[in-house]
């Protein structure tokens, strides 16, 4: 018998409903909120707002393009956190109410599961490329920095992670701070392309062991523009290719040198990269640069798996239930999950 399971995701700003059958992706729908662009930010109330209006026409659009009726879904996946708790409170009441009026099954997903899995959504007319078991996940969004090492798909371990800021916000305060404009990843990526590199210095953290800091670079690029600025006020305008190139050089090699560290200190050479950073060439270009070096095998998501969407939530919940694993109908959604 075939497993079909559908995947809700409703942690951030995204409202989002997949449908897969037996691992294969039918449907993937996301509805991304633009009520927050002229506020350089998420904010919260309005994304729960816009969850509540999104949830029925997309859940309802994921399986009328997966030709799925609802009666057929065998379990229904939900991002149980972390996340904005009442982003989250949408989707976990709208699974609950749903498994219950079909009287299915629901199975609550964390969502860096679901980022670090993604590369295990298969989909019809793409080659199947799958990393084997234990592999390194770089988990790099606006909320997190990790090395984690994924033993199986429900069993990990956290390497090294960010002791302040994540790589995301970096790139997110930054892009702010030379106003730049808001998710300052991909504003970074597009200027990054154009400028040289190796132009500009910024300091990079000392930090034992494999864990992350990045609220020092981003201090360090403040100065650095403060400094140039009071000498000739156009510097910014003049120079932002540069910056950004040089900027995004040093987050990269930062998140690099650490991970060449974990492959090294644990013999793997089967390596992932997940979440919302993971989306930026720059690091895509470098990743596979060095696999190539160190003959490692290198699995990059999809660019549209690698923001929020419930594809990824539904493949981690199919883990879960082909585990056995049910959640019962009183769950909470968490905005932080301690742990996997
Ligand atoms: O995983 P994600 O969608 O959301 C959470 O953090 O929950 O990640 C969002 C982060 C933001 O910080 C955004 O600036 C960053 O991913 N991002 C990028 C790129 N696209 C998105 N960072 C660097 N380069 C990109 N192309």
């Amino acid at each position: 018998m075939s497993h079909i399971i559908l995947g809700i995701e409703s942690s951030c700003d995204d409202t989002s409903a997949a449908v897969i059958r037996d691992g294969w992706l039918l449907s993937n729908v996301i509805a991304s909120q633009q009520v927050h662009k002229d506020f350089g930010g998420v904010v919260p109330e309005l994304a729960s707002r816009a969850h509540e209006l999104n949830i029925v026409p997309v859940v309802s659009q994921a399986l009328e393009k997966a030709g799925v009726r609802a009666d057929e879904l065998e379990a229904i996946a939900f991002t149980r956190g972390p996340g904005l708790l009442g982003s989250l409170l949408v989707g976990t009441s709208f699974a609950k109410a749903l498994g219950l009026s079909l009287g299915k099954p629901i199975v609550m997903v964390n969502h860096l599961q679901g980022h670090i899995l993604a590369n295990f959504i298969r989909q019809e007319g793409v080659p199947v490329r799958e990393p084997s078991f234990p592999y390194l996940c770089l988990l790099v969004s606006g909320g997190n920095s990790q090395i984690v090492k994924v033993n199986s798909p429900l069993e990990y371990e956290i390497l090294g992670q960010t002791i302040d800021d994540a790589v995301g916000e970096a790139f997110d305060k930054c892009s702010k701070m030379m106003g730049l404009g808001y998710p300052g990843g991909p504003v970074i990526d597009r200027l990054a392309k154009l400028g040289n590199p190796d132009r500009f210095h910024f300091a990079k953290p000392h930090i034992p062991g494999l864990n992350y800091s990045f609220s020092g670079v981003k201090t360090s690029l403040l100065y650095f523009v403060r400094d140039e600025m009071a000498q000739n006020p156009d510097f910014l305008e003049q120079n932002k290719e540069d910056i950004c190139a040089s900027f995004q050089k040093t987050l990269i090699d930062i998140l690099l040198d650490k991970l060449i560290k974990a492959a090294r200190q644990t013999g793997i050479r089967e390596i992932t990269i997940g979440g919302g950073v993971s989306a930026n060439s720059g690091l895509r270009n470098r990743i596979e640069e060095e696999g190539r070096k160190r003959h490692w095998n290198t699995y990059l998501p999809e660019f549209k798996f690698t923001t929020d969407n419930a594809a990824m939530i539904a493949i981690a919940g199919y883990f879960h239930y082909q585990a056995g694993e049910r959640t019962p109908l009183d769950v909470a959604p968490v905005s932080r999950m301690a742990d996997f």
